[in-house]
């Protein structure tokens, strides 16, 4: 018989518990825990196989969380620029190259695409990461900067995490089982009234073109708020937004590691992330909408509205 949701939740939380992932040289195996964990609907109704993606998402935890504490540890870094109006420092690349390697030697059948260092689309299961969203946090000492790990199977994203070392808060979402923040479940907030809404913005600081749309809409979309935001760090707007602490956020132009993990997280929790317009799939395109999905449509109006 089917689990009901509260039992899922029941024993995911025994799952977090009793299996604190070791040494993770190998994936856990809890074929015993399987049935009561996802009902025989669910793979059905998301095609995902859930077992491995309970294996990966305690893997992601384990592995956002070191190094998380690597970035927190280390202020005696490195920074270049990359680009223009863009900088990285060599803690980005050094834990980059730590997550790859403590995903891939756990799941060597796995694909990986990083900030730093690329990556292919050609396997089944894919790793998404950026090693520090918000860099320039990371570099000016400013708190809000995070690591963010997704994992997407056939396509679809199925699960998120995102660590911010200096809150020690580690957001988590699987799809279809619903999201937490340090093992408590989280949900996006309830607020209808974008007049009484706090929502979170970003503009390009590489692209001017980006820059300037996003400038133009700023004044008509202020109007109606009560307050804006900008964090700089896409990540944490989106779980920001899954928690309930902001009830919104939107952006052009992001990179899909940038908004992969709090996508996830973002939707598990009750919020809605689609494009700019209601045409478009803003996961596929990077221009993000994101909100606590009863604001949704106002909110694209106030963008959109010329
Ligand atoms: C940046 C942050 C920022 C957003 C930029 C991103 P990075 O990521 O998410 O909020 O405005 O578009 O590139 O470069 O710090 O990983
Ligand atoms: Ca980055």
């Amino acid at each position: 018989m089917a689990a009901r949701p509260d039992e899922c939740n029941r024993t995911l939380r025994r799952l977090e518990t009793v299996s604190r992932c070791p040494a993770l040289k190998q994936p856990p195996h809890l074929p015993f825990f399987y049935d009561s964990i996802f009902p025989a609907e669910l793979p059905e109704k998301y095609g995902v196989n859930y077992m491995t993606i309970v294996e990966r998402e305690c893997l992601a935890r384990k592995v956002a969380k070191e190094a998380g504490a690597m970035l927190k540890s280390n202020r005696d870094f490195h920074a270049r620029i990359k680009g223009e109006h863009d900088f990285v420092t060599d803690m980005d690349e050094k834990c980059e190259a730590f997550i790859r390697n403590a995903l891939l030697s756990a799941c060597p059948e796995d694909g990986f695409f990083g900030e730093e260092s690329g990556g292919s689309k050609e396997h089944i299961g894919r790793w998404i990461v950026d090693p520090i969203d918000g860099t320039m946090n990371f570099i000016k000492g400013l708190p809000n900067y995070c690591v963010s790990i997704a994992y997407e199977q056939d396509g679809q994203l199925v699960l998120g995490c995102v660590y911010l070392p200096e809150t020690d808060e580690l957001f988590s979402g699987m799809l279809g089982q619903g999201a937490t923040c340090n093992g408590k479940a989280i949900h996006v907030s309830g607020e209808r009234d974008l007049s009484r809404a706090v929502v979170s913005m970003s503009f390009s600081h590489r692209d001017p073109k980006l820059r300037a749309r996003v400038m133009r809409v700023l004044p008509q979309v202020a109007d109606r708020l009560n307050d804006m935001r900008r964090f700089g760090s896409a990540a944490t707007d989106l779980c920001y937004t899954a928690c309930g602490r902001l009830d919104g956020y939107f952006e052009l132009g992001i990179h899909l590691y940038d908004y992969a993990a709090g996508a996830v997280i973002l939707r598990e929790a009750g919020g809605v992330v689609t494009g700019w317009d209601a045409w478009e799939d803003g996961i596929a395109t990077g221009n993000i909408l994101a909100s606590n999905g009863h604001l949704h449509e106002a909110l694209r109006c106030a963008l959109t509205e010329k």
